[in-house]
């Protein structure tokens, strides 16, 4: 990516950059602790190589970008590592895999071109090791340290069942190779008459021990580790190696770093296979170019759940090791091989204004516009702040660097304000004091935290109630976008919802861009709507704190809308879930003038309420409680909750003790699964879920 910045403001940023970046890797890697994600970190790295490509006078030998990380701990003897143990550059998209193929390409001649081809394989979230062998035996493991000295953890390491303490005998090593091919290292091997041998790979863990392990953390209220990597680290980085062998550690094993005759990368991960090593091969994948890396990416992006372990991307490595021998070293990183990650669920980006939002009920919302960046696959323009008190928690000025998050499928959020990187044009934001779509005096009730605009026919606040009366849990009309809605508001054909009811073609004919065929569609699309289902009725209505759960529960305990207008302070609060605040929501909304009279429209301008149908399905799910987090691969979020309701069982949003069980997907919420933790509420897969709801 190209920044829009001068030499001199490039210069000022990349040095602010460094400076953090070094920072919070001494924290990570030297003192295993952790005060931002490794893919907020990552994320800066990776606009200072942006930079640095942009600017490369500013390049400096002790730029992040150029050296390996960690210095080794003083406890540990150290060990030099026979060839500098260095690092991988990142990828996070086609057009960065597409630099990368143009800048290496430079290097090599039209011939050495055409016969690149490459080795991928799943890049594995864990610690890097060397292991020594000599004469077949395990002389010494160790940890990457500084990237020359590395620290010796041979005796952690021996606890891990994965790594050979010797390796195969060498007439079965022998036999194996020549059946393989790997004639040359066959050879090598049977001239020496034992095998020395220095191989690198990866100490890991399962997800599920992983797990395992972070809940009890979790009981014994200790905290707990960030991802495999570290938990890997503070496992290995102990003097004590019972530590260690508590753990259930595992390793994979992707290089050889001596000669042995080995012409190629994907030659080293047979050798290793051969001689006893766990590798991944079964998961890698020999790539012609680049349109197969990224079929291969895409592949292990939408399948990552499928391999037991934590991945964050993938490798990919010019095979031929002549070719990569030759393309040589920059800074940290063989130019040979590249780190082609996931997206990530972090990102770190520019706020660039901050705008305020009239929702629904009024309430004002601050929303940061950010430069753009890609977080979980997505462009991102815009993060939500929640309130006034959140952008003070934040110390959050305009023109501030930002860590943007997302989780699944909810709203970006601004996760931290990255204060180091503050220029010095940074400026406060200014709550508005009236209301930016009417002008209206903003008012904050008590014991509350937003700002409201108090006028119930301010424009933005009846825009935003149209858009969530047609919504897909409301009334469910498709064709009325924003657009058509502002357009229908300004022209005055519709002040409430009901009014919608009584639209003709003829009325949207005359209005831009509304040819004769969309407006009698969309004609079409609201009279089908007439019928309505109960619950998705009340939901429409908009009734503060009433979501779609309680709605459901609404309609299923009062039966009709007159149970429900009728129904006491106390008779509602003996819905699950409904305490005095929902209580008094739903009493307000039914003593007020005007939504009775809008409830009467309704009726007049045709709507029919209807009742779910009485006999479900079955009702396997009675009295049980679902909270989903993570997408699920084979099923919507709504299929999901629909199938749950058919069976008779209920959703709900947060985990409590009323929950039965917490299905996870990928990329499950930290908040929810640590809660199901800490209340012992049952964690199943979505296997397991769809088990349960099937017939
Ligand atoms: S190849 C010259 N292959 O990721 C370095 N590295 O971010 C050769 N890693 O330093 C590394 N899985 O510790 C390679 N399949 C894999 C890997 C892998 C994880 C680690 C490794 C590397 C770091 C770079």
């Amino acid at each position: 990516m190209e920044y829009n910045m001068n030499k001199d403001q490039a210069g000022i940023r990349i040095d602010k950059l460094k400076k953090l970046i070094n920072h919070h890797r001494y924290l990570y890697h030297a003192l295993d602790r952790q005060e931002i994600s490794s893919e907020a970190l990552d994320s800066l790295k990776k606009e200072l190589f942006d930079l640095e490509q942009q600017f490369p006078e500013f390049i400096s030998p002790d730029s992040p970008t150029q050296r390996v990380e960690g210095k080794p701990l003083e406890k540990f003897s150290k060990v030099k590592h026979l060839k500098p143990m260095i690092s991988l550059n990142d990828a996070f998209s086609r057009e960065d895999m597409e630099d990368w193929a143009i800048r290496i390409s430079k290097l090599l001649r039209p011939e050495e071109i055409s016969k690149m081809d490459f080795f991928c394989e799943p890049k594995l979230d864990g610690l890097a090791i060397e292991l020594i062998y000599r004469s077949g035996i395990l002389e010494t493991g160790s940890t990457r340290g500084d990237g020359l000295l590395g620290e010796d953890i041979t005796q952690n390491l021996k606890t891990i069942e994965a790594i050979p303490l010797k390796l195969r005998d060498l007439a079965e090593v022998l036999n194996d190779l020549k059946k393989d091919g790997l004639l040359e290292t066959a050879k090598r091997f049977s001239e020496e008459g034992k095998i020395d041998i220095a191989v690198r790979g990866e100490v890991i863990i399962t997800k599920s021990d992983f797990e395992k392990i972070n809940s009890g953390q979790e009981r014994l209220g200790l905290p707990l580790y960030a991802n495999p990597r570290n938990l890997a680290a503070g496992s290995l980085r102990q003097l004590d190696p019972k530590i260690a062998a508590s753990r259930h550690l595992d390793s994979s094993l992707y290089e050889i770093v001596n000669d042995v005759g080995q012409k190629n990368h994907q030659e080293e991960h047979r050798i290793l296979h051969i001689l006893g090593f766990k590798t991944n091969n079964k998961y890698s994948r020999f790539c012609q170019n680049l349109e197969e890396i990224f079929a291969y990416q895409n592949h292990w992006q939408k399948d990552r759940q499928k391999i037991p372990y934590e991945i964050d991307g993938i490798v990919a490595r010019v095979d031929n090791n002549d070719l990569f021998r030759k393309l040589g070293v920059a800074g940290k990183a063989p130019r040979g091989a590249i780190a082609y990650k996931f997206p990530l669920k972090q990102a770190t980006t520019v706020v660039e204004d901050i705008k305020f939002q009239v929702g629904r009920t009024g309430a004002i919302t601050p929303v940061a516009s950010l430069r753009m960046v890609n977080v979980g696959g997505t462009a991102v323009a815009h993060a939500t702040l929640h309130n006034e008190d959140e952008i003070k928690r934040l110390g959050l000025k305009i023109g501030d660097t930002v860590i943007v998050g997302r989780a699944g499928d909810v709203i970006p959020q601004v996760v931290a304000v990255l204060h180091d990187l503050r220029n010095e044009g940074a400026r406060d934001f200014i709550m508005p004091k009236v209301c930016p779509s009417c002008g209206t005096i903003l008012v904050k009730p008590e014991g509350e935290v937003a700002w409201r605009c108090p006028n119930t026919d301010c424009f933005s606040r009846r825009e935003r109630y149209f858009a969530y009366f047609v919504s897909k849990n409301a009334f469910d009309i498709v064709g009325l976008g924003p657009k058509v809605l502002e357009q229908l508001l300004d022209q005055g054909l519709i002040s409430d919802p009901a009014d919608l009811f009584d639209l003709k073609e003829g009325d949207l004919v005359p209005l831009e861009r509304f040819a004769e065929r969309k407006a009698g569609k969309i004609v079409e699309a609201i009279q089908s709507k007439r019928k309505v289902l109960l619950p998705k009725f009340i939901f429409a209505l908009g009734i503060r704190n009433v979501g779609e759960q309680t709605s459901i529960d609404l309609a299923k305990i009062f039966g009709n809308m007159d149970n429900l207008k009728k129904a006491s302070f106390n008779d509602l609060q003996k819905i699950n879930d409904v305490g005095p605040v929902v209580a008094k929501s739903i009493r307000d909304f039914f003593q007020n003038e005007n939504n009775l009279k809008f409830l009467e429209k309704l009726e007049k301008s045709g709507v029919k309420i209807i009742l779910p149908k009485a006999e479900r399905s079955s009702q396997k799910l009675a009295g049980l409680a679902f909270v989903f987090t993570g997408e699920m691969l084979s099923l919507s979020r709504n299929e999901a909750k629909e199938r749950v309701r058919n069976e008779g069982g209920e959703v709900s949003e947060a985990v409590s003790k009323n929950t039965s069980f917490v299905v996870v997907g990928a990329n499950p919420g930290a908040s929810k699964m640590a809660k199901a933790g800490k209340l012992g509420v049952k964690v199943i897969t979505e296997e397991e879920f769809l088990r349960m709801v099937k017939n």
